[in-house]
């Protein structure tokens, strides 16, 4: 019986819980591949730690170890950083290995890199686990991208960002208070840089474009803001209006032009993001025949991690690469309702002397929290004048009856 040969390069979360479900779901993989599939080298930095790792399985911290294998067909690669990864995964294709990863920090810069070389030397990529760690968003999209155009993706693709917003609410916790449960549960490194200023959730983003579109925007122009910004007393507001806190990724295509944003807005209960709660991640895909389908779960942990990575490997086998055409433009249906004139905000830090004709006051919620209509330009150049001006677009439609500044804000 011929057998598939795989090295996995990190035994941290993903790792470890990549190798356990090879060895559960032995006979479902042999079942599918019609051949076995066997952990052949396990990749590690630190040989002096303890591992439940079988006698027969080399344990190695030299890559190089790894590439002299007499026979390897995969590399599962679950580390952490942008090197040495990419560095290993080039080497690994170079040898006609199939490569997999959860690595999304190095798969948003190295990715169309890799997925060339894979090209040229006819083997696969798969890295479902990047992007909303369980949830099978790559999967949904390589299927969709077979005939349906997709307009827009939307997602809470970070799931620390999301637990803090869901603490603060429900508990009426600061962001501080609620960053140290984060921290306490595992959920948010002793750094949180990445997960709350946006930045892995950026990461995602660009891999959903580079799929969905076949490109992504200049990275520079990308508005990414993280939830740092909510107060309580935001939430506090927002809950008045029955609406809630997500920090949500946007990836469009508006005629040629890609648009992506990574920031925090507000969903009322018509959204489906409204209920995604703590560590869940959704991904909402908006695409032109089947319109919208929205997709929730576990965006991390070990065994969510692990279904995206073995998706993957039964994916990789089976070698079924899809070659699209990524020329179309959305339709005009889609880019008219997005040239819709003026949006819904929450906005704080207002004075009188910033407001303009052409910002509507719809309601004071709470002592200098007002819900307004305006146009996104007009509030970009009032952000820019004035820093201590937070303003969050709500989502969706808004009831609203229009009252003028005057009238409802005498203190202002
Ligand atoms: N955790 C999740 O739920 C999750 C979900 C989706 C994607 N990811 C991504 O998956 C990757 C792995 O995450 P993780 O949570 O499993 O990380 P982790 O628990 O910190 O494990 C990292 C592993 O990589 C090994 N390693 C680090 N640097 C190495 C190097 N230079 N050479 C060889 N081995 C090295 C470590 O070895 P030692 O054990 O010897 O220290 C460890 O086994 C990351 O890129 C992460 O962003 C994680």
């Amino acid at each position: 019986m011929t057998v598939i040969k795989v090295a996995i390069l990190g035994f941290g979360t993903v790792g470890e819980g990549v190798y356990r479900t090879i060895e559960s779901h032995a006979d479902d993989l042999e079942a599918v591949l019609g051949k076995k599939v066997e952990v052949a080298a396990i990749l590690i930095k630190n040989k002096q730690r303890e591992r439940n790792i079988r006698k027969d399985v080399l344990v190695t911290t030299d890559f190089e170890d790894i590439l002299n294998l007499p026979k390897l067909d995969i590399v599962i690669e679950a580390i952490v950083n942008k090197e040495p990864t990419f560095t290993f995964l080039q080497k690994a294709i170079e040898r006609g290995c199939h490569i997999i990863t959860a690595n999304k920090e190095m798969f948003a810069h190295h990715g169309k890199h890799l997925i060339a070389l894979a090209n040229e030397k006819s083997v696969s990529v798969g890295f479902e686990a990047t992007v909303a760690g369980g949830i099978p968003v790559i999967q949904t999209l390589r299927q969709l991208l077979k005939i349906n155009r997709v307009q827009q993706i939307q997602g809470i693709l970070n799931g620390t960002s999301n637990f803090i917003l869901t603490e603060m609410r429900e508990k009426k916790w600061s962001f501080a208070e609620a960053l140290l449960q984060a921290q306490k549960n595992g959920y948010a490194e002793a750094d949180p840089t990445n997960d709350v200023e946006g930045f892995d959730a950026f990461y995602k983003a660009m891999i959903l474009s580079r799929i969905a579109f076949g490109e992504e925007p200049n990275w520079k122009d990308v508005e990414r803001e993280g939830i740092t910004p909510i107060t309580s007393e935001l939430i506090e507001a927002a809950e008045k209006l029955e609406l809630r806190f997500k920090h949500i990724a946007s990836i469009s295509k508006e005629g040629t032009q890609i648009q992506v944003t990574v920031k925090p807005a507000l969903v009322g209960k018509e959204n489906p993001f409204y209920h995604v709660e703590g560590v869940e991640n959704a991904v909402s895909v908006h695409s032109d025949i089947v319109g919208r389908i929205t997709l929730q779960g576990p965006g991390a942990g070990m065994f969510p991690t692990a279904s995206a990575v073995i998706e993957d490997l039964a994916y990789v086998c089976q070698n079924n690469n899809i070659k699209r055409n990524f020329n179309q433009t959305v339709s005009a249906e889609l880019e008219q309702k997005k040239g819709k004139a003026k949006e819904f905000w929450l906005i704080t830090g207002l004075s009188k002397n910033v407001i303009k004709p052409s910002i509507t006051c719809i309601d004071e919620i709470s002592n200098g929290v007002f819900v307004i209509r305006a146009d996104k330009k007009d509030l970009d150049n009032l952000g820019k004048l004035d820093e201590t001006i937070s303003y969050f677009p709500i989502l969706g439609e808004f009831e609203s009856e229009v009252v003028s500044f005057e009238e409802k804000v005498s203190a202002l």
